[in-house]
C-alpha cells in the first residue's frame, strides 16, 4: 500500500503530506444533513461546489445510518460519497458523527439511544438526564470505538490505494452543555477521587479534582474524560487504518462559563490535558465563528499545535481570513461552513427557517450569506494556483500575513525594507483587508490578498531613498507567474494597491542616494 497521508513536524513547522507532497486544504464543510442522501449530494451539493476552486470537501458520516442494527454495517453512503468526490476530483476530510455532535448524542443509533440503562446519560445537578451520553459510559465508548474501527477498516479496503479521504475528525464539537460537568452517579463518585496518576505527574500536584484544579475542576474533569473516550475511539480506528485524526472545538466565549460552551471540549486552555490523554489525536482544530479571528489563530498555534480550521464564518471575512491563516500561521486547512450555499442561486425554500431558529435561540451567524461565494472563489483560485510557492516559503520566516481588525494598517519588517500596509476602509458587503506577503529576495516581494496599499520605507536611521524597478500585476497558473499590467506612471506614483477582490502583485525595489 502506498504511504498514507501524514503530518510531519520539522523544526516546529507541521506539514500535511498527501501523495507524498505538502498539502494545504482549501476547503469548505457541508451542512450536517447533506451527506445523508447521495441524490441530494448529486443535485444540491456538488454542482454548487464546482466554481469554488476547493481541493478538499469536509463531509460528515453518521453512526446511526452506518450501524442501524448493532453489528450490521451499511457503508453504501460512505462508498457513494467517496465515489462522487472522486468524480469531482476533490479530496475528503470525513467527520465521524458518532457518540457526540455539538455536545449531544443525536447521531447515536436507535439501539444506543433507547438502551439508556447500558448507554447511560450525563446528568445535570439534581439528577435530570441530558441528551448527552456520558463520556464515563465505557459501554457507549466501546460501541462507538467498534463502529469507528469498522468504518476505518472499510475505508482501508476501498480507499487505501486512491486515498480520496485524507483525514478524519472524531466526533464534532465535543463537550457537555447545560452544566459544568456530568453529575451522573459514576461521575460524582470519580469527581471526589484523587486525579489519575498521569495527570498528577503532568501537573506535579496531587489530590482530588477540586484540590488540584480549584474553580476549573469541573471543566478539567470533563476534558480528561472526553479525551480518554476520544483516545479509545481514535486508537481503535487507527489500528484498522491510521489516517491522521483530529478533534474540533466550539470555542470558549461569552459568558465564559463551562457548560454555556461545551464543557470539556478541546478549547485552548484544556489542550494540555487533551494532549496528555489523547495521544492519537494529531491536532486540535478551532471552529472560528467569532470575530477575533487573528487572536484565535494565535491561541491555537501557541503551543506548536498546527492550525487547521474545519469551520469558519460564512460572511465576507472568510475570503480574506484564508490568506492570513496560511500566510501568518501556516494553516493546513481553511473551510467555511455550509459551503454548498456559497454559489447556490438562493431559494429560501431550501434554506433554514430563521423564525424557528430565533425562537429556539440558535446562533444564526452560521447561516448568513451575503454574496461571499464569488469573493471566496477568487481567493481560492489565486491561492490554489500558488500552492507550490506557498509550500516553498512555509516555515522559512520569509512569508507572513496581515489582517484588518478595526485598524488602519500595519508595518511589517523585512531584511532591507519596512513595508507599510494601509487597509481600505471597511465597507458593508465587501471583504475586509488582508493578505500574505513573501520576501522572495532582499529586493523582491510578492503580495497576495484583498484591499490594501503598499509603501516601502527605509529602515529606521537609514538615509537611502527607495525606488521601484518593476511593479507587476498578475496571477499564478500552476505556480507560474503570469504577468498582467506593469504598473508605472500614474498607477505607481502614489501607492500601489490591491482592490476588493483577491489579487497579486510582484514588486522589485532598490535603494539609492
Ligand atoms: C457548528 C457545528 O460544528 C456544525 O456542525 C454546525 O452545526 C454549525 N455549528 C452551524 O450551526
Amino acid at each position: 500500500m502506498k504511504q498514507l497521508p501524514y503530518l510531519k513536524n520539522e523544526d516546529g513547522l507541521t506539514t500535511l503530506y498527501v501523495d507524498g507532497a505538502p498539502y494545504i486544504a482549501l476547503s469548505g464543510e457541508i451542512h450536517n444533513s447533506s451527506s445523508s442522501s447521495l441524490e441530494y449530494m448529486k443535485t444540491k451539493v456538488w454542482p454548487n461546489l464546482r466554481g469554488l476552486y476547493l481541493n478538499t470537501v469536509i463531509v460528515p458520516v453518521f453512526w446511526e445510518l452506518m450501524e442501524p442494527v448493532q453489528g450490521q454495517y451499511d457503508f453504501a453512503l460512505v462508498d457513494g460519497i467517496i465515489e462522487q468526490a472522486r468524480e469531482e476530483g476533490v479530496r475528503l476530510v470525513l467527520l465521524w458523527f458518532g457518540l457526540w455532535k455539538n455536545g449531544r448524542s443525536t447521531y447515536a443509533p436507535s439501539w444506543v439511544k433507547k438502551d439508556y440503562q447500558s448507554y447511560f446519560r450525563a446528568r445535570y445537578p439534581g439528577g435530570a438526564a441530558s441528551d448527552t451520553i456520558s463520556p464515563l459510559c465505557g459501554a457507549a465508548v466501546e460501541a462507538d470505538a467498534t463502529a469507528f474501527h469498522s468504518l476505518m477498516k472499510h475505508l482501508k479496503e476501498i480507499d487505501g490505494e486512491e486515498q480520496t479521504v485524507i483525514m478524519m475528525q472524531i466526533e464534532n464539537e465535543i463537550g457537555f452543555l447545560g452544566a459544568d460537568r456530568d453529575y451522573s452517579d459514576k461521575a460524582n463518585k470519580q469527581f471526589e477521587e484523587v486525579i489519575p496518576s498521569g495527570l498528577a505527574a503532568l501537573y506535579s500536584n496531587n489530590g482530588n479534582w477540586r484540590e488540584v484544579f480549584g474553580e476549573a475542576a469541573a471543566e478539567n474533569f470533563m476534558a480528561y474524560h472526553y479525551a480518554c473516550a476520544i483516545e479509545k475511539i481514535a486508537k481503535s480506528g487507527s489500528e484498522a487504518y491510521p489516517l491522521p485524526m483530529f478533534v474540533n472545538a466550539w470555542l470558549e466565549q461569552y459568558p465564559w462559563k463551562a457548560g454555556t460552551y461545551p464543557s470539556g471540549g478541546p478549547i485552548a486552555k484544556v489542550m494540555k490535558i487533551w494532549k496528555h490523554a489523547a495521544p492519537t489525536i494529531c491536532l486540535y482544530a478551532p471552529d472560528i465563528y467569532l470575530p477575533n479571528f487573528a487572536e484565535v489563530c494565535e491561541e491555537y498555534t501557541a503551543d506548536g499545535n498546527p492550525l487547521f480550521i474545519p469551520e469558519a464564518r460564512r460572511d465576507m471575512v472568510s475570503a480574506t481570513n484564508v490568506f492570513y491563516a496560511i500566510g501568518k500561521h501556516n494553516a493546513l486547512c481553511f473551510a467555511p461552513f455550509g459551503i454548498e450555499d456559497f454559489l447556490a442561486t438562493a431559494t429560501n425554500e431550501d434554506g433554514p427557517d430563521f423564525g424557528i431558529m430565533m425562537a429556539l435561540n440558535i446562533d444564526m451567524s452560521a447561516f448568513i450569506l451575503n454574496g461571499t461565494g464569488p469573493f471566496l472563489a477568487e481567493s481560492y483560485r489565486l491561492l490554489g494556483n500558488m500552492m507550490g510557492i506557498i509550500n516553498r516559503y512555509r516555515g522559512t520566516g520569509k512569508m507572513t500575513g496581515f489582517l484588518q481588525h478595526h485598524n488602519s494598517g500595519c508595518l511589517l519588517t523585512f531584511s532591507k525594507y519596512d513595508v507599510k500596509l494601509t487597509y481600505k476602509r471597511q465597507e458593508d458587503g465587501k471583504p475586509v483587508s488582508g493578505g500574505l506577503v513573501i520576501e522572495i529576495s532582499e529586493d523582491e516581494f510578492l503580495f497576495a490578498g484583498i484591499g490594501f496599499s503598499v509603501e516601502f520605507l527605509p529602515k529606521s536611521g537609514e538615509t537611502d531613498k527607495i525606488g521601484y524597478i518593476q511593479i507587476e500585476e498578475g496571477e499564478f497558473m500552476n505556480d507560474q507567474w503570469i504577468k498582467g499590467r506593469i504598473l508605472n506612471g500614474d498607477e505607481a506614483a502614489y501607492m500601489i494597491s490591491v482592490g476588493r477582490k483577491a489579487a497579486a502583485l510582484k514588486v522589485e525595489m532598490y535603494k539609492y542616494n
